[in-house]
């Protein structure tokens, strides 16, 4: 049997009707950039993200770097972030032009360590970006309250975790603003680039509405800006699959109770971490290795079987090539979970149009292996 990363092609057959009918009136309505379509999918956003304003761009990456300069972030200015996020939380800090403050993660959830960012803040730090990793919140009550005892800005970057809440906060409800990625694979994925910031702030909303198109909120007049739009056909699939993203989380949440139940035991790896109360979407189900040797041969033997588990992410932020990648950042305290992290971390196939015989499969794959 091989069993897939991805469920792209099955969700679009799902659905085939609404998207195809999305598409069709974009295209018949001949208004393809800042058309109705996104109008109408920013609105239908900002209501089901409980905000105000929500304001498409062109993918998760620039949702963080306009926000942080929407926010009013300049140049030199510290925003603490954590090591084993995906590259872009970094590299939206210093397309901003600020300085990146890597501190670790929490060694059973592998989101941002409160205690860390407590301990990194300097009076130059402006600001934290929490990222919701794998598809569960950060500890958002902890976050806000370093942010307000250092008056700090929040940024959320929630490229992970649509439909995730934490035990006694929404998403949103805790910060200054939430980015979020569209991309492909994401919970909610588009069939190519795409992102959104979403928040309360009629400025954050005017300025990112501004930066995204070249500095513009009037015909022919322009500022500092940038070209980073959600188009029209994007706003218009992502309009026909906001409307199942709850059913898809529940079958994510679903497949993920089949693997806790089914890997349970396994001496030679732990299971993701999911923190009481917490609503996690799953975005990956993210196992480890107990000892980071057997990583490697654990992920060829899987994909031998047709398997196709991958690693998020196998080399964390300070280990790229070229750190601190001509850019300013910095390591604060030591990052010894996000390393173990790197070094011994699987994902497994998850996605809401899995089958139980192959989330079976992938079960009786991992029991099966031997050093
Ligand atoms: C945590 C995180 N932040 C930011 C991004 C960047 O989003 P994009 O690829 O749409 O630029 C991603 C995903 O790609 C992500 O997973």
């Amino acid at each position: 049997m091989n069993v897939s990363f991805y469920g792209h092609t099955r969700q679009y057959h799902g659905i085939k009707g609404e998207i195809d009918a999305n598409i069709s009136k974009v295209l018949e309505s001949g208004q393809y950039v800042m058309g109705p379509m996104l109008k109408q999918f920013e609105a239908e956003f900002a209501a089901y993200t409980g905000k105000k304003h929500a304001i498409g761009v062109g993918n998760g990456t620039d949702a963080i770097s306009l926000t942080i300069m929407a926010l009013g972030l300049e140049p030199g200015d510290e925003i603490i972030t954590h090591a084993n996020t995906f590259f872009a939380t970094a590299e939206a800090i210093w397309i901003a032009g600020c300085k990146a403050i890597l501190v670790d993660c929490d060694a059973d959830t592998r989101c941002i360590d409160p205690k860390k960012v407590a301990a990194a803040v300097t009076r130059r730090t402006k600001a934290v970006i929490p990222v919701h990793l794998y598809g569960q919140c950060a500890p958002m009550r902890e976050i806000r309250g370093i942010a307000d005892q250092h008056k700090l800005l929040v940024i959320e970057d929630n490229a992970q975790a649509i439909d995730a809440r934490g035990d006694d906060f929404r998403i949103g409800e805790l910060s200054d603003a939430v980015t979020t990625s569209f991309i492909i694979q994401k919970n909610l994925g588009t069939f190519g680039d795409g992102g959104a910031v979403y928040t309360d702030s009629d400025e954050v909303d005017a300025r990112v509405r501004r930066l995204r198109n070249h500095g513009s909120s009037a015909r022919d007049h322009h500022s500092f800006g940038f070209n980073s739009r959600l188009d029209d056909i994007h706003a218009g699939i992502l309009s026909a699959k906001l409307k199942h993203i709850g059913e898809w989380s529940e079958k994510r949440r679903q497949w993920a109770a089949r693997y806790d139940a089914g890997l349970k035991g396994i001496p030679f790896i732990t299971l993701p971490h999911a923190r009481s109360g917490y609503r996690h979407v799953y975005h990956l189900y993210e196992i480890e290795t107990r000892d980071a040797a057997d990583r490697n041969p654990l992920l060829a033997y899987l994909n031998g079987k047709g398997i196709d588990a991958k690693t998020h992410y196998s080399i964390p932020i300070h280990k790229q090539g070229g750190y601190p990648w001509g850019k300013d950042a910095e390591i604060r305290g030591s990052l010894a979970n996000a390393e173990k992290n790197a070094a011994s971390c699987i994902s497994l196939p998850i996605y809401a149009e899995l089958t139980a015989e192959e989330v079976d499969y992938v079960i009786e794959a991992v029991r099966s292996w031997k050093k």
